[in-house]
């Protein structure tokens, strides 16, 4: 059977048990702090289990993306590991329990109509303290005690061993089936899980029953289907075999099964496999969580390539082949093989150009393993290297297994963290601390949130919460005017935006009877919204009515923000495409950053473009509109939608449109929001820089703080052009022109890279609209490596160069020819060393230097001590004596010091040559008497 036709017929087979039919969640839930990835079809389910959620359904089937890396080191080597499969299951919420799970499970397994499976291939494991399922099996099934057989809580619980270790919430007996193929081990091929219990602390009598049972079951789908084509591993099957296969091609090597390449290319096959869906959903290789977790993994198939022999990106040539293996059931891939392929080549390239300077440093330190007979790889040092040299972790280790060596990856992970840096170890732990808030939450459940129809309202205190974590304890009142640490009111309704979806919390005031209370921040913890602040007179008491209100002119600037951040997204989609997606956002007042996808960085043209959308949306006037409806609706219509969150349904979608080209902006969005795009004001974009591999970052501002900025830029460019006595438009030519003149004279004075092409002045073209303005301060930047805001400084500077050059030149040509026959003419000698002192105006310091070595060249005996004016408060002093001279003791860093001394300045040198500098030009005669004085001593003495 063809693992298609198995993933179907599982789901149709639940359909006809009046299970509904849900979709995979994402692979990487990003609504979920509590994993990095999801691993297994339940956690969906999570709200549905614990009744948190209204039921729209009780019965559901799903087939799951999944990833799990605890097992890493064994994929490939195992027939069975993967990090990315697809588990199928069946839930019931409340619903049915074991009896119909088991019996239903046996239906499909055997039935000639599903999977036609022989009975007497089937047996079973249940926990040891289950008999209730053990009866089921036998009594109703029909199978012998000898195929069931009794486990522990480290088998059949689920989560494992959760009765003893935790963690605390719903968890189950499980009864798991195996299958035995003639001649071949027996083969776990599903999970049952009896969610009956919530685990509440330590045992004894922690296993408290649950209101209403569920049941949540796991099939994997590959290892079934291995079952069912009878092959010897997982990576055999039909959907995976043409991926070694592929991946065999690009290498160059024969597949074979039991060789040590052909561990390397179901490695390959599985990594690349799951890489290929999470950058899909837009988890890009990088240096935190999931994103470090795909990063590793690419590191580990390309060291599997590395050592087959490969040294170019190969690893992205795999990816069609994933996808057509996947796309039946996942048709969406198609729409992202090429982005998908690309950043996984990136990423190859990357690590390709670090592998072979990282093996030299391993080798390194091995040999000093060796020399103290070690035989585990120190964590820190492997964390020094990784810092140090970028020398990735995944090679030490694979190549210390090579050497037969072990690999501290706890000691690595430790110490990266010490650092402050992600280790990627996975996090799967159950949410939940329990400190006064979930007290809150069991009495409370939810806050009522009024702040998308008014800013003021009646509210009472359900709490109050004073102290810090974890010594923060709720209090009946509270009296202390003035105290420290801000405390935390939590209201029965409010109309304060708790913080969330990257909009900042409000501001304002709790006014009662007896007190008043500043709000300084408002966050959310669950459903409750909990205002921080400080009581600023009176008593505040639990149970008090307040009158909240909201801060309102700093909410309508986060409002602007936040409705600008919405027509942000929409421009960058429509000049990016479809793959500009939200990668995180924060919504201040008149400010906003918004991370988004892209693989290269924004052109300034591109840019431009965005914001004149943004600008023509707002000058539009279109009006913004916000209503609930059914998520299924809102997907129809188009709202844009992110990877991994989880929406509630019905859901809250804000619509903005028509807009200045027709479309609509739709968004489900739970922020507050401006009631028409005009009130947005202006909008500027401040900067566009990358965050981490493939993320970019735009900063913009909203209302006045934008207008300000405008008025800035412009106020800036016509200064520069005013600087530059030409047109705006001509600034960023003009700026090229001036740089020319800079270099060329400095080539003149002797130093300095040739000058290009003189550029000419294009003709001015008129008056600049506003992005032609930001444009050319941008290009003027570039041209000057610097902020568009920072032009007109630092063109003042190379203005200030420019004449300066042009000073030193006139005194250059003034003084006539330098060279060193013209400063021999004016020597003197001491016995039989010549002395050379002298002025080179305008000449710069490369110049002087020159000079000296070439007298030098000259006479054998001779001391040179050349001196430099710059502008009205610079002096260069260059001190320079022959080898014998040296010999004798005569020091040119001696000869220098009093010298400069004179002219307020200091310095040394070498024996042969020093430099130094001087701060008062007008006693240039004088030091120069000093310094024939000094080297007169110094000769004679
Ligand atoms: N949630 C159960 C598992 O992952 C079915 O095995």
């Amino acid at each position: 059977m063809k693992t298609d036709e198995l993933r179907e017929k599982y789901l149709a087979f639940f359909e006809t048990k009046g299970h509904t039919r849900v979709a995979s969640d994402v692979l990487v839930p990003t609504w979920d702090p509590s994993v990095l990835f999801t691993p297994a079809g339940m956690n969906q389910f999570k709200d549905h289990f614990l009744g948190k959620v209204k039921l729209e359904y009780t019965r559901a089937t799903t087939c799951q993306k999944c990833m799990r890396t605890g097992d890493i080191d064994n994929v490939g080597r195992t027939p069975r590991h993967h990090t990315f499969f697809e588990m199928l299951g069946n839930f019931s919420f409340g619903d049915y329990f074991k009896r119909e799970a088991i019996e239903w499970a046996w239906e499909f397994l055997t039935d000639q109509k599903w999977l036609g499976l022989p009975p007497e291939t089937l047996s079973v494991t249940v926990y040891k303290d289950d008999q209730e399922a053990a009866d089921i099996w036998h009594q109703k099934i029909g199978l012998p005690m000898s195929r069931i057989s009794f486990e522990d809580e480290d088998e059949n619980f689920w989560p494992a061993s959760a009765p003893s270790q935790g963690p605390d919430g719903v968890c189950g007996p499980c009864s798991e089936i195996y299958y035995t193929a003639p001649g071949r081990p027996a083969l776990e091929i599903w999970n049952l899980v009896f969610t009956q219990f919530n685990r509440v602390g330590d045992p004894p009598n922690n296993l408290r029953p649950l209101p209403s049972q569920n049941i949540d079951t796991g099939m994997g789908l590959e290892r079934t289907a291995a079952a069912l084509q009878n092959v010897e591993t997982n990576f055999h099957i039909d959907i995976l075999k043409p991926i070694v296969g592929a991946a065999a091609e690009v290498c160059g090597v024969k597949y074979e099964y039991d060789s040590e390449n052909g561990r390397r290319l179901r490695r390959i096959t599985d990594h690349v496999r799951a890489c290929t869906f999470a950058v899909h959903e837009n988890v890009y290789p990088g240096a935190n969580k999931e994103k470090y977790v795909v990063k590793r993994l690419l590191r580990r198939a390309v060291l599997d390539g590395h050592q087959m022999g490969m040294r170019e990106p190969f690893l992205g040539k795999i990816v069609p082949t994933v996808v057509e293996m996947m796309q039946s059931t996942y048709p969406e891939l198609k729409e992202t093989v090429s982005r998908v392929a690309s950043v996984i080549e990136k990423e190859e390239a990357n690590f390709f150009s670090t592998i072979d300077g990282g093996l030299n440093r391993i080798e390194r330190a091995f040999d000093e393993m060796r020399k103290d007979n070690r035989t585990t790889v120190d964590g820190h040092v492997a964390a020094e290297l990784y810092q140090t040299y970028g020398v990735p972790p995944e090679l030490f280790e694979s190549l210390a297994a090579e050497h037969n060596l072990a690999f501290d990856w706890d000691g690595y992970t430790q110490a990266m963290e010490e650092h402050g840096e992600a280790s990627g170890k996975l996090v799967h732990t159950v949410m939940g601390s329990k400190g006064p808030i979930d007290s809150l939450k069991q009495a409370f459940h939810k806050t009522e949130f009024l702040g998308y129809e008014t800013t003021e309202a009646s509210a009472g205190i359900i709490g109050i919460i004073a102290g810090k974590s974890p010594n923060d304890h709720l209090c009946d009142k509270m009296e202390e005017v003035g105290h420290k640490d801000p405390v935390r009111v939590v209201l029965d309704k409010t109309p304060f935006y708790g913080e969330s979806g990257g909009q900042v919390g409000d501001v304002g005031k709790l006014v009662g009877k007896n007190f008043e209370f500043d709000v300084i921040d408002t966050q959310k913890d669950g459903e409750l919204f909990v205002h921080l602040g400080h009581l600023k007179k009176g008593v505040m008491s639990e149970g008090d009515t307040v009158t909240a209100t909201v801060d309102t002119s700093r909410r309508d600037a986060i409002r602007r923000a936040h409705s600008a951040t919405h027509l942000l997204h929409h421009a960058l989609h429509k000049h990016l495409g479809e793959h500009a997606q939200q990668q995180g956002s924060k919504v201040d007042t008149d400010w906003l950053r918004f991370d988004f996808t892209n693989l290269s960085p924004v052109t300034p043209e591109q840019l431009a473009a965005i914001a004149d959308d943004v600008a023509a949306d707002v000058k539009t006037a279109a009006a913004v509109r916000w209503e609930t409806l059914p998520l299924a609706e809102a997907r129809k219509q188009g709202a844009m939608m992110l990877f991994g969150e989880k929406y509630p349904d019905p859901v809250r979608m804000v619509s903005m449109g028509p807009l200045a080209h027709g479309t609509n902006s739709r968004e489900l969005c739970g922020g507050t929001h401006l009631t028409n795009t005009k009130e947005v004001g202006a909008f500027e974009i401040l900067s566009e820089e990358g965050v981490s591999a493939g993320t970019r970052r735009i900063v913009a501002l909203t209302g006045p703080r934008a207008e300000q900025q405008a008025t800035e830029t412009t106020a800036a460019l016509d200064a520069v052009a005013k600087l530059l006595s030409v047109e705006a438009d001509q600034v960023p030519a003009a700026v090229l022109v001036l740089l020319n003149e800079q270099r060329g004279l400095k080539k003149q004075l002797g130093g300095g890279t040739a000058a290009g092409e003189v550029e000419k002045l294009p003709k001015s073209t008129g008056k600049l609209t506003y992005s032609g303005v930001k444009l050319a301060l941008a290009e003027a930047g570039r041209h000057l490596s610097v902020a568009p805001l920072a032009v007109l400084h630092r063109v003042e500077s190379l203005l200030a160069e420019v004449e300066g050059l042009k000073k030193q030149l006139a005194q250059r040509e003034a003084a006539g020819p330098l060279s060193a026959d013209t400063l021999l003419e004016s020597a003197k000698t001491i016995g039989d060393t010549v002395i050379v002192v002298a002025e080179t105006p305008g000449a710069p310091q490369n110049l002087m230097r020159q000079l000296i070595d070439q007298l030098r060249a000259k006479k054998d005996s001779i001391a040179v001590l050349l001196a430099a004016r710059e502008g009205d408060d610079k002096v260069t002093l260059i001190t320079g004596v022959s080898k014998d001279l040296e010999k004798r003791g005569v020091s040119a860093g001696k000869w220098i010091g009093p010298v400069a001394k004179v002219l307020g300045g200091g310095g040394g040198g070498r024996a042969d040559m020093a430099q130094a500098g001087g701060k008062d030009p007008a006693k240039l005669p004088e030091a120069l008497e000093v310094a024939h004085k000094t080297i007169a001593e110094m000769i004679g003495g």
